[in-house]
């Protein structure tokens, strides 16, 4: 969750398959197209795990419960450790020049071009290009979600200079490091062919129904198809051709607003006279919206990259239009098309899927170049029935004419906020993390909304149920015959919160330990529901979130719903991002922000006040990083 400094998004003004699952069709696909396919890591089957007979029957939990915790380290159950790698400020391995972290934060701009970014979000481990598939190594790509002023720079933000913005920009972006195991450690291998790092100003092509449209076009960039940089990447996905879908959620917060915002701007959240807490635009016109009104339009797309060619240029797909997204999830249908589900993480936006034109084709991300340009995009209506529907973002379809403002395709994909209210979606308690299970039920994490009922907003509805929701839920579906369907039925997973809590639209159902603001979600190998939460600092420990400890990861078992907690973050921080190696017996989690302070922007003068995690040097500061988890008997995590 990227801070907004002053307030929180909430531009919605609007009056409106048993087993046949991700891995199995990918898995036929992978027989056809040879190893490309396996680097993914989405394809691998566990042998001994979900393949096994009586794999049923055998309990997915098999781990004693870690208790809530509040202390600056990370905690893990009995019979697993944890090692932190990658964290901010570490030298991604480019070939030339790397340039060590200086704890006092006195690191250039050059010097973090070449190192990881900060505040890690999604993640995950791609098979290794050359030695494929044994578990051993591997490529992990990560997003870096936005950037901690306060922490970035020796002074913060007390002096403001181009320098300065230029090192924000470039802590900002993805990396991707190489990764290998000896004896159970693992590290980044350095220097190495595949290590890249994606800033704010890395150039990126656009393809798709809005590439090219006027609202795209600005006088540094007049074809409307290239755009330098990457901006706030939250949750991530990946495809079964290998590669990895990075998406932009909270851009408005780098543009200072226009002195009169049109109804567009408006609805995206650009207000007249924001403070811009990240202060970009002081010394980068391309961030005052006044002065480049196309230039936030240039953002919220999937962006695709393809981790296993170094010279690949990422790709903005607008097909899938445009959101202040948090990931994108995809599956895969039995004709072999793609499906992509997206959440929309503000307060009443929306939830999407994507449902590609054309099949999957065998090989690696060249024989699936345009696959992501070419299809239909749909936004769901969850009815009180408990069935839903999804509505096509297509221009010339119902109300989506250019009579009503859509003057094309471009235009809805650009404008797919105001399409979805036109289209009567239905509007969400902050969608975010979305995944699919063993028996084809997608699940979408809702992590809270505390505006929803009062007089001015929209009341809670059978999909969201609860007022002041300040615990979130996890919503679930199953399409009616294939991912492609039009229509679902829905229920809830899930309502967080302790079932013993005195304020009624604070009690959950939790089956199992009792958790809040559910935000990154994860399905194993084998079939466990991971989901970490990412409670606000300044909500965390008070209220209805007093007895809940810090940040946390917990295992779902989606069969039962009972759930488990695994994993207890350090101080401040969130838990987001998951991903494990083939055999399941390494893991891979970001802890983002340990340290963050209820005003969710540090103080330079007292950088390790609130977490020291994870150097716990005496000159040290919090930084985000990579905690890899492992049993200590080798075995399965979660096992
Ligand atoms: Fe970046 Fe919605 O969390
Ligand atoms: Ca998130
Ligand atoms: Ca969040």
């Amino acid at each position: 969750m990227a801070k907004d400094f002053s307030r929180m998004e909430d531009s919605n003004t609007s009056n409106n398959l048993s087993i046949h699952q991700v891995s199995d069709p990918s898995r036929r696909t992978l027989l056809r197209g040879g190893l490309s396919l396996a680097a993914t890591g989405l394809l691998a089957p566990l042998a001994g795990c979900a393949s096994a007979p009586d794999a049923a029957a055998r309990p997915l939990l098999g781990f004693k419960s870690a208790a809530v915790g509040t202390a600056d380290t990370v905690v893990v159950p009995e019979g697993y450790s944890v090692q932190v790698i990658a964290a901010w400020g570490e030298p991604v391995g480019l070939s030339g020049e790397n340039h060590a972290f200086h704890f006092d934060a006195s690191n250039s701009a050059a010097h973090q071009e070449t190192q990881l970014g900060m505040h890690h979000d999604g993640i995950h481990f791609f098979r290794h290009p050359i030695t494929g598939g044994d578990s051993r190594t591997g490529l992990l790509v990560m997003n870096h979600e936005y950037a901690d002023d306060g922490l970035l720079h020796t002074d913060g933000m007390k002096t403001w200079s181009a320098e300065k913005v230029q090192k924000a920009q470039a802590a900002h972006g993805v990396s991707v490091i190489e990764v290998e195991q000896k004896e159970g450690r693992w590290s980044i291998v350095k220097p190495s062919p595949w290590a890249r790092r994606f800033t704010a100003y890395t150039p990126m092509t656009v393809t798709g129904p809005a590439a090219g449209h006027a609202l795209m076009k600005t006088s540094a960039d007049p074809s409307g198809r290239r755009v330098l940089g990457t901006l706030n990447n939250c949750g991530s996905g990946i495809t079964p051709w290998g590669t990895y879908l990075t998406c932009e959620e909270n851009f408005i917060f780098y543009f200072k607003g226009p002195e009169q915002p049109d109804a567009h701007q408006a609805r995206w959240g650009l207000r007249k006279g924001d403070p811009v807490g990240y202060r970009w635009h002081e010394h980068d016109e391309r961030f005052d919206a006044g002065k480049h009104p196309q230039e936030p339009n240039r953002f919220g797309w999937v962006v695709e990259i393809d981790p296993y060619d170094a010279s690949s240029t990422p790709v903005k797909r607008t097909a899938m239009g445009r959101a202040a997204r948090e990931g994108a999830t995809v599956a895969v249908t039995r004709d072999q098309r793609a499906v992509v589900y997206m959440g929309e993480d503000a307060r009443f936006e929306y939830i999407y899927k994507f449902v590609s034109r054309d099949r999957i084709q065998p090989g690696s991300a060249k024989a699936n170049a345009s696959l992501l340009d070419n299809g239909t995009l749909y936004v769901a209506r969850f009815d009180a029935s408990g069935k839903g529907q999804w509505m096509p973002l297509t221009h010339g379809v119902g109300p989506l004419t250019g009579a009503n403002g859509f003057a094309d395709q471009g235009e809805v994909l650009i404008k797919s906020r105001q399409a979805s209210d036109a289209l009567g979606a239905t509007k969400m308690d902050r969608p975010e993390w979305i995944d699919v299970d063993k028996q084809g039920w997608v699940y979408c994490t809702l992590t809270n909304n505390s505006n929803r009922g009062g007089d001015k907003r929209p009341a809670a509805d059978a999909a969201n149920p609860r007022s002041n929701n300040t615990m979130g839920h996890i919503i679930r579906w199953k399409e009616a015959g294939d991912f492609d369907g039009l229509s679902f039925e829905w229920n809830h997973f899930v309502l967080a919160g302790d079932p013993a809590l005195e304020r009624v639209d604070a009690r959950g159902n939790v089956n199992g330990d009792a958790f809040a603001c559910p935000d990154g979600l994860w399905t194993d190998a084998r079939g466990v529901l991971w989901i970490q939460t990412d409670m606000s600092t300044s909500a965390m420990g008070k209220g209805d979130l007093k007895n809940l400890g810090n940040n946390c990861m917990l295992a779902a078992d989606p069969r039962s719903g009972e759930i488990r907690r695994f994993l207890i973050g350090p101080v401040g921080c969130e838990v987001t991002g998951a991903t494990a190696t083939p055999d399941g017996r390494t893991m891979f989690i970001n802890n983002q922000h340990p340290g963050e302070s209820p005003s969710e922007r540090s103080d330079p003068a007292q950088p390790r006040r609130f977490s020291n995690w994870p150097d716990q040097r005496p000159d040290g500061r919090p930084r985000s990083a990579t905690v890899v988890i492992r049993k200590n008997d080798g075995g399965v995590i979660g096992t």
